[in-house]
């Protein structure tokens, strides 16, 4: 049936679906899953081969214009994301304005959407040209508002990288670099945050990217679409779980680390507590990105010689879970985000700052589906409901009430 039709062949029949679990909300030929066996591809290539293979710019560049780049193409690329690095002197102001006790996510969001107006140009995107203006000038600066917001929150002095380094490679040191003190690059640490971009860097219909297509739909910019998505991936049942996951860890830590009790109180349905960073609403057997992270998490910690009772915690729950049958019986494994907060913390990045990172991965699969979604005239996203409110009753006045 042709998708245009149906509604007419339906006679106006609305399908209710809460959560979306069972509706497609486009075709698109960015990313494949499949959650019963546990495959996760960008353009066709295995998120296995690209985490081994590539490195974060060049995934997303696959992911944003279809192709892994030639040499060439990946440094003309990089050059002109380089090119859009600086941020307006009027949104470190922005980012002044906020408390010190900001959460980084509302930040974040907040200054992306703030950058459509010192860039106007990336409003209404009516050629190609338009387009790669705007996806090269978003991943120049959106690093720099990354580290800008996590040095704002420890006190550090607004930097900007050094353009002779890697993207990823300056991303760190923008963040990481201390005053009179020299930046010295760690390559296990800069191994693992590559990884974990890559493997954060798409996702389909997501929560947040179904956000960034539905906004985009409307035709808003790029940067509110986006802006939208990073709201989107707060919450902790989406991105905010890597957050929630060290939060639990360090709250069963204080608890005196029973493993067994927060177990059983997942388990309680009387009881709105969740084992943080298990389950998945589309991998049923086991995360494909968890098994790639879970190896870089064991060697950042092993190079590191990094010895944590947390992490403990976490290899005891992430044990007992597997053989336990509640668990066992509702598919619920360690997600991706299980394991990249044990990284987040060993790289001492502050953990409010861990959805921060995980929208940094997500950004070129945001752009990427936005563009797509253009490209292809999507119609405006509007569902429809079933109304269960009050038939129609007559007014009534305030002094009957
Ligand atoms: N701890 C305990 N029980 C759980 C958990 C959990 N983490 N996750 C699901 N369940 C149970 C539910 O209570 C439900 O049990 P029931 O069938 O007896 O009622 C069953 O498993 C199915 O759960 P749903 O909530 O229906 O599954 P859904 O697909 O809607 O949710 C979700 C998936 C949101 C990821 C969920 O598993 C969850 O809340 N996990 C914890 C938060 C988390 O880690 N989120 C990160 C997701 S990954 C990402 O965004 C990158």
């Amino acid at each position: 049936i042709d998708i245009k039709t149906l509604r007419g062949v339906t006679g106006g029949i609305t399908t209710i679906d809460p959560g979306y679990k069972n509706t497609g909300s486009c075709e698109s030929a960015i990313t494949f899953l499949n959650g019963e066996e546990g495959i996760l591809r960008y353009r066709g290539y295995s998120i296995e081969e690209l985490a081994e293979k590539a490195d974060f710019l060049e995934v997303a560049y696959l992911l944003i214009f279809g192709e892994l780049p030639t040499q060439d193409q990946l440094n003309k690329f990089h050059s002109d994301i380089k090119e859009e690095s600086v941020v307006d002197d009027d949104v470190k102001k922005i980012l002044d304005a906020f408390p010190k006790s900001a959460h980084p996510m509302g930040v974040l969001s907040s200054l992306t959407s703030a950058l459509t107006a010192f860039n106007p140009t990336t409003v209404n995107v009516n050629s190609e040209e338009d387009m790669y203006n705007a996806i090269v000038k978003i991943l120049g600066k959106f690093p720099v508002l990354v580290a800008w917001t996590m040095r704002k929150q420890k006190g550090l002095p607004l930097n900007y990288g050094d353009n002779s380094l890697g993207y990823v490679e300056n991303i760190l040191k923008m963040m990481f670099e201390k005053p009179n003190e020299e930046y010295k690059q760690n390559d296990i640490l800069l191994n693992a945050l590559d990884k974990l971009l890559i493997l954060h860097a798409d996702h389909e219909q997501n929560c947040s990217t179904s956000t960034v297509r539905i906004v985009g739909s409307s035709h808003a910019g790029l940067y509110s679409s986006l802006a939208a998505g990073i709201s989107a991936l707060w919450g902790p049942l989406h991105g905010g779980a890597n957050q929630a996951v060290l939060e639990m860890l360090e709250a069963i830590k204080e608890d005196g680390g029973d493993t067994h009790k927060f177990m059983n109180k997942a388990k309680d349905k009387s009881d709105p507590f969740r084992l943080m960073g298990f389950g998945h609403r589309v991998y049923k057997n086991f995360d494909p990105r968890a098994k790639i992270i879970k190896v870089a998490a064991d060697d950042v910690l092993a190079d590191l010689g990094i010895e944590d009772p947390v992490l403990d915690i976490a290899k005891g729950l992430a044990a007992e879970a597997l053989s336990d049958e509640y668990f066992v019986d509702r598919k619920l494994y360690p997600n991706v985000d299980f394991y990249s907060g044990i990284i987040y913390r060993a790289m001492g990045i502050p953990v409010e700052m861990f959805t921060v990172m995980f929208a940094l991965g997500r950004l070129p699969g945001w752009i990427s589906q936005w563009k797509e979604m253009r490209a292809r005239k999507e119609p405006i996203g509007r569902p429809r409901q079933i109304y269960i409110g009050e038939t129609l009753r007559p007014f009534k006045e305030i002094s009957e009430r």
